[in-house]
């Protein structure tokens, strides 16, 4: 794709995530990017639309831009780039028609909401040879960058264990809707917050394959437990069905001899919700976490720290150095958006270039290996399986 040729850009759903698309769509729109169409099957969403637009001109007349039907969207948009957010039930039907419209398809994580879904969605890609980026924001947040640079230059000598978790006290996303119903979501926090701990583990080490897994999932609450909070906008269902677990652990043994340890949760007794991942090696280690002090998921009050500890021989002595990458001082480790406006600029790129994107549905689907795997063994009460 020359440079500089224009290319039209759709959205599929503008709920909780799509703004987040639009925003960073219209970021791009003198670098011959247009915004050409919207797809949402609720026409109360449009307001997302008219917002994404606020400071820029009015929103685009519905007529020709705004489609409430998906078929009617592929068919007739004409849009050569498209970001799906929708529920995970539908990445799967919709990933496929856009890539065999010859679309470049964005997608949400999870790549789908079961194992054999996220493969179709990797064979339509290839099938197309049309780019197929993922929407792995957190690997582009300045904190996950220095962890990759600092993997480049030997930081961490002979990497042993990496560990990583996202754990919310009150943070079950529309409670009742379909993100706690099994066969819409796949899953619980397992399927939702996992995919953005392994998007750091995996890619940091240039993503190694697991050798095995063994996993738990808990779904056991007290009355009084913690549950749903501010995720989904508040909205919720108390009378409506949950069948996923509310916490979930793994620990797996992956091909490069590296340890991985992963937790996630939406419901957990704990001080604060944390995000945050921890690599470990024979010369020294990072530990980098996320924290929402006040609310969980109030992302504007949320507080990055990044600190390496390592040790030095100097005068003849062994030295502890650690090395805090605080965002009181160091701003560059802040990003509000979690590089949810990131994705967009870097597959431009790709395409654009011809090549990868620095995250793409093969990633996603090496993501949902180890989940899937992660699920067959919590099943077994946590005996080993093999992705
Ligand atoms: N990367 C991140 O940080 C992040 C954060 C939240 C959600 N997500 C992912 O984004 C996806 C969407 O999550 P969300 O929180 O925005 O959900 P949501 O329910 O808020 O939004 C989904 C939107 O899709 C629309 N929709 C549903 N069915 C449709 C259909 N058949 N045709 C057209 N539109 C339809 C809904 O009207 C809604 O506006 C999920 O896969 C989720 O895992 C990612």
């Amino acid at each position: 794709m020359a440079a500089g040729s224009n290319l039209k850009v759709g959205v599929i759903g503008y709920g909780g995530i799509g703004k987040f698309h639009l925003q960073g769509w219209l970021n791009l729109r003198d670098e011959g990017v247009t915004l050409g169409a919207v797809c949402d099957a609720d026409p109360s969403k449009w307001s997302v639309v008219e917002e994404a637009y606020r400071g820029i001109g009015p929103a685009p007349a519905k007529e020709g831009f705004l489609y409430t039907s998906v078929d009617d969207f592929v068919q007739n948009s004409g849009c050569d780039i498209v970001s799906i957010c929708l529920p995970n039930f539908l990445h799967e039907p919709v990933g496929v028609k856009c890539f065999d419209k010859g679309m470049h398809v964005l997608m949400e994580k999870p790549a789908a909401n079961t194992l054999a879904g996220a493969q179709n969605i990797v064979a339509a890609c290839k099938r197309s040879g049309k780019v197929g980026a993922a929407q792995l924001n957190n690997n582009y947040t300045p904190t996950y960058e220095l962890a990759e640079g600092m993997v480049d230059d030997g930081a961490f000598g002979e990497l042993q264990s990496v560990s990583g978790w996202w754990v919310r006290r009150n943070g079950i996303p529309f409670y009742g809707q379909w993100f706690g119903i099994k066969e819409k979501s796949g899953g619980g926090p397992g399927i939702d917050l996992m995919p953005h701990v392994l998007g750091w583990l995996l890619g940091v080490m240039d993503w190694p394959k697991a050798k095995w897994v063994s996993a738990r999932a808990f779904d056991k609450a007290e009355p009084g437990a913690p549950g749903y909070g501010p995720y989904g906008g508040g909205s919720k269902n108390p009378g409506g069905k949950f069948d996923v677990e509310r916490r979930m652990q793994s620990y797996a043994q992956l091909e490069n001899g590296v340890t991985m340890n992963l937790e996630a949760a939406w419901a957990m007794h704990i001080d604060q919700e944390r995000m945050g991942f921890r690599l470990v090696g024979s010369k020294g280690t990072l530990a980098v976490e996320r924290v929402w002090p006040i609310n969980d998921g109030d992302d504007a009050k949320a507080i990055d720290t990044a600190t390496y500890y390592t040790t030095r021989e100097k005068a003849g002595r062994p030295w502890t150095i650690n090395k805090s990458f605080n965002p009181d001082t160091d701003p560059s480790t802040r990003d509000a958006f979690m590089g949810r406006t990131k994705t967009q600029p870097e597959m431009l790129a790709a395409i654009r270039a011809g090549r990868a994107p620095k995250t793409s549905v093969d990633h996603l689907l090496a993501i949902q290996e180890v989940i899937e795997a992660s699920y067959n063994s919590a099943a077994a009460g946590g005996e080993p399986v093999k992705p």
